[in-house]
């Protein structure tokens, strides 16, 4: 059995995967690098019955990985590049290859995957991180789903500029309710609620139109979605928007936040 770890900058992410491509998934918060690693590997084990020699290799990958210099627990234990396992893990989970990856996690990168080359197309550090730090400050909310719940029912009008308080007509693929500018507007009447919303949209947005970027600039009107942030309900409709503008469609594999970590542990098989 192959167990692939993602240390990510924010959660740590374990998977294993049997010799018959049965995939187990396990998820903690990320601490430091070997107490994460370490922690995530012994929580597989005890929560699925495993023994330390049912291990055949530990396949290491995220931004702690680097602080990995050793074998865990004597078992052979190999770094894996983040881009190459985001990579292989989004073609696994989406079923196709020739694809632009979007992995939305404490930042957000872009990758395009095909079965003989996987490359970094760029990114950018807005990302789930972002919301976090923004909230905290501006709403004073640490809590996601807390940010969730007071998004919901934010108002976008009193914290975004948008065409219809500059323009009496469209412009382009621009309508009314378009943003011309995030907190652009911000009123002094503008509700926790609604700056919640604000977060939630430029940060989408953002990922948004990177996202439309990448993928047209590799001929593609498809690009899948991965990464914790992938699971955002209100992220993803303001990407929905995005669609209907820009004729880019994103996809939500299942298992979306495992994408890394199942990538990772992949990543033997295709070594060899
Ligand atoms: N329940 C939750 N608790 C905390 N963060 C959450 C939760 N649900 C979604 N998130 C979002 O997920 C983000 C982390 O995503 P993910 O675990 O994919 O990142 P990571 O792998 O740790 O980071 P990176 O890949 O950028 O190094 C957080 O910044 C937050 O915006
Ligand atoms: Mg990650």
């Amino acid at each position: 059995m192959i167990i692939g770890i993602d240390i990510g900058s924010t959660t740590t992410k374990a998977v294993s995967i049997s010799a018959d491509g049965k995939i187990r998934k396990i998820k903690t918060k990320a601490i430091d690098a070997v107490t994460s690693a370490t922690g995530a590997f012994g929580k597989m084990l005890m929560e699925n019955d495993y023994q330390i020699g049912d291990i055949q290799r530990i396949m290491i990958t995220g931004t702690g990985a680097s602080k990995i210099k050793n074998n865990l627990f004597g078992i052979p234990t190999q770094r894996v590049d983040e881009i190459q396992a985001i990579g292989i893990g989004g073609m696994f989970l989406s079923g196709k290859d020739d694809i632009v990856i979007t992995n939305i996690g404490t930042g957000t990168a872009v990758i395009g995957a095909r079965k003989d080359s996987i490359t970094h197309i760029g990114g950018s550090g807005v990302g789930g991180g972002t919301i976090l730090g923004l909230a905290k400050k501006l709403i004073a909310t640490s809590d996601f789903n807390g940010i969730m719940e007071q998004a919901e029912l934010g108002n976008l009008n009193q914290v975004d500029l948008t065409m219809e308080d500059i323009m009496d007509m469209d412009l382009s693929f621009l309508n009314r309710e378009s943003t011309v500018s995030n907190f652009g507007k911000m009123l002094d009447t503008a509700r926790n609620e609604d700056i919640a919303m604000g977060i939630l949209n430029l940060v989408f947005q953002v990922i948004g139109m990177l996202s439309v970027f990448a993928a047209k600039s590799k001929h593609t009107d498809r690009v899948i979605v991965t990464g914790n942030g992938s699971h955002n309900p209100i992220g993803k409709k303001i990407l929905d928007v995005i669609t209907g503008m820009y004729k880019v469609y994103f996809e939500y594999p299942a298992d979306a936040e495992y994408t890394t970590a199942i990538g990772a542990g992949l990543f033997y098989n295709r070594g060899i």
